[in-house]
């Protein structure tokens, strides 16, 4: 199953991905993730997204769609796809159709989480992750059970996203806005797009998701 969530910051993708892939054993495809690897690598790739991402705009269609193409090569044909932040603009969305149809893949479902992004700014400014695990924390919604310390590996060293702040958060919404919520057409005459509640609790989200990956 190949299928894509589609959201603005904060709205829950990566929350929910990783779920699926304990759940169904799928692969997150997370271009923001592949990103900050690069970026923390100091790849040729990293150098020039670093300062984009930082402002919150997005990197180029050619950047992410190479690195999905990449993915999807080194994924063997059964194992199914989440793609989480990726499409993000039209160019993209046709990108992907390109690249599903070079390995032999087709899309299942596009599933937009339906959210208030007023609430998306308090959720998103105080989320921080394990810096060894990446187990994720917020800092009003899930604190550590013993402050300090993961829950997950232990540790006791977290880290918060630069563009995680206010200012920076305000301009990735409005990117999405601009460039990414416009491509839900593009999907809706295929008649592939779920809509889901974003802002019910997680554990309702990932069942409203399961139901619509059962049908
Ligand atoms: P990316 O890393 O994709 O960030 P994003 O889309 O802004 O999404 P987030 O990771 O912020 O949010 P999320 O929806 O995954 O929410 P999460 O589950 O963490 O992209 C970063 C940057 O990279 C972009 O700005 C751009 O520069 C670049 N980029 C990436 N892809 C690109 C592309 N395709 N093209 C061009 N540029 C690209 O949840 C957030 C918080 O809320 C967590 O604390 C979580 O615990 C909590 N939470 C989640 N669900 C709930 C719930 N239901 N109730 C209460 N709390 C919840």
């Amino acid at each position: 199953m190949n299928i894509i969530l589609l959201g603005p910051p904060g709205a829950g993708k990566g929350t929910q991905s990783g779920r699926l892939v304990d759940r169904h054993g799928m692969r997150q495809l997370s271009t923001g993730d592949m990103l900050r690897a690069a970026v923390k690598a100091g790849t040729p790739v990293g150098l020039r997204a670093k300062a984009v991402m930082e402002a919150g705009q997005l990197v180029s269609d050619e950047i992410v769609s190479d690195l999905i193409d990449a993915e999807l090569a080194a994924m063997g044909p059964e194992t199914g796809a989440i793609f989480d932040g990726y499409p993000r603009t039209e160019a993209q969305a046709v990108a992907l159709d390109a690249l599903l149809a070079k390995h032999g893949r087709s899309l299942d479902h596009v599933i937009e989480l339906a959210v208030d992004e007023d609430a998306l700014v308090e959720r998103i400014t105080g989320r921080f992750t394990c810096a060894q695990c990446g187990e994720g924390y917020h800092d009003v919604f899930k604190q550590p059970a013993v402050a300090g310390t993961c829950d997950k590996c232990g540790r006791t060293e977290f880290k918060r996203r630069p563009d995680d702040n206010e200012d920076t958060v305000r301009t990735r919404m409005a990117e999405y806005r601009a460039k990414t919520a416009p491509i839900l057409p593009y999907y809706e005459a295929r008649d592939l797009v779920a809509r889901v509640d974003g802002m019910a609790d997680i554990d309702q989200v990932t069942a409203a998701i399961e139901k619509v990956l059962a049908s």
